[in-house]
């Protein structure tokens, strides 16, 4: 490494790339390079697929997903907060957490989901505790609606900041999935503790 090349350099000259790079090819946000990495590698979202992306806003994960369930799938796209419409994108705008929200995503899908997406992450306070509880509860959220939604054989990706509650998760999750492993795409910063719970299979 060249002298003043420190890590935090390094690391931001990935951030500002991967910033650039979404802001080249019309993607809103540089999550969107996460999604695509997770399914490069596990084949998650498929054509004809129906999506639904929790913690959605600003967008990106739902561009990605909507290029790969082609005209024939379905993308609905949940967040708490406003999100700008994307076409053939369904919005739902809610908290996971209120009951309300999981009817009315209900009421857009008319067969079971093939594949639950939650990028939801809590707003942060700096305290990694607090911050991975938070994160562990939305994780849970996601976890619930996949089980009330997904068809047998259903797939889910779910993000958490890592700690000490996440083993119990993970192990939980496999027993519902025939496959499960957690990923850290590329396209996160390797000093976040986010890392993605991918699992395929849902047994129902
Ligand atoms: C990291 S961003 C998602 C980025 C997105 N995947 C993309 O590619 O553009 C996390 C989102 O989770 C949402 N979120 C957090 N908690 C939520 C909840 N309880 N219900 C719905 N959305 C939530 C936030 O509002 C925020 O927009």
């Amino acid at each position: 490494m060249m002298a003043g090349m420190t890590k935090s350099w390094v690391k931001q000259r990935k951030r500002d790339g991967y910033y650039r790079k979404a802001k080249a090819e019309g993607f809103r946000s540089r999550a969107a390079y996460k999604l695509i990495q997770i399914n490069e590698r596990f084949s998650i979202v498929t054509e004809g697929n129906v999506v639904v992306d929790l913690g959605a806003a600003p967008g990106g994960w739902s561009q990605v997903a909507l290029e790969l369930v082609g005209p024939k799938g379905v993308v609905i796209a949940v967040d708490r907060k406003r999100m700008e419409p994307i076409e053939g994108v369904r919005l739902v705008r809610g908290d996971l957490s209120n009951p309300a929200t999981m009817e009315a995503v209900l009421e857009e899908i008319e067969r079971k989901v093939d594949v639950v997406l939650s990028d939801m992450a809590p707003r942060l306070t700096g305290n990694k505790h607090v911050d991975h509880g938070k994160s562990m509860s939305l994780a849970e959220g996601a976890l619930k609606f996949a089980s009330q939604t997904l068809g047998r054989g259903g797939c889910l990706v779910v993000k958490v900041f890592q700690g000490d509650m996440f083993p119990e998760y993970a192990e939980r999750t496999s027993k519902l999935f025939e496959f499960s492993q957690s990923h850290s795409p590329k396209a996160s910063t390797s000093s976040s503790r986010e890392t993605y719970l991918v699992a395929k299979g849902y047994l129902g």
